[in-house]
């Protein structure tokens, strides 16, 4: 069974939507650890899941490699088989992505390559953009530039704030990552470059 790292930075709801479909018997992958850059409301979900969850605190490292690697280092010691940055607000360091890609994916709440960045729902509001969305993607040494795995759109409403739309996305992104994921699991969806 595929093992699983997720890493998050906020309140986790994806990572839940992931650890409630990890808890199905027919589930093919299974989460191994969950790790942040901070103390993450969404280590809650982990822990209540009896999952491993850890903290790697960038600050407490000398330089971005350094703090990769020890993240690197918790991730290995799971053993684990893919990597799901789920709200991660951090760039992965170059050394962390060529371990890890392209068994290391994003969810990203625009339609890359539209809107990459911290303030995707933000951009795409200030842009006028009719329509945005969400995409699961490789990671890569870019910032949100790596293979498009999966997307699903929305349409933005008139007046709507960027919470409002936000979480809309969010309730397409959290069963569009879990799909993804499973097919990961079960090989009908390829990482490319993995055989
Ligand atoms: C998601 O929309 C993710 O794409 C973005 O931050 C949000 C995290 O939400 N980068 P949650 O913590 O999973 O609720």
């Amino acid at each position: 069974m595929l093992k699983i790292a997720v890493l998050i930075s906020g309140g986790g709801s994806n990572l839940k939507a992931l650890l409630d479909a990890a808890a199905e018997p027919d589930f093919p992958a299974q989460i191994v650890c969950v790790g942040s850059d901070t103390d993450a409301d969404g280590l809650e979900h982990a822990r209540a899941a009896g999952i491993p969850a850890f903290v790697v605190r960038p600050r407490d490292f000398g330089s971005r490699e350094d703090w990769g690697a020890a993240l690197a280092d918790e991730i290995r010691a799971h053993d684990a088989g893919l990597v799901v940055s789920a709200g991660l607000m951090r760039i992965l360091p170059a050394g962390f992505v060529r371990e890890f890609s392209p068994r290391l994916i994003n969810t990203h709440p625009a339609l890359l390559p539209a809107f990459p960045g911290a303030h995707a729902v933000r951009d795409a509001l200030a842009a006028g953009a009719a329509r945005t969305g969400v995409t699961v993607h490789v990671i890569d040494e870019g910032v949100d530039t790596g293979p498009v795995l999966r997307q699903a759109a929305v349409d933005v409403r008139p007046g709507e704030t960027e919470a409002e739309l936000h979480e809309r996305i969010k309730q397409l992104e959290r069963p569009l990552l879990v799909q993804t994921v499973r097919d990961i699991a079960l090989g009908t969806l390829r990482l490319p470059g993995v055989g």
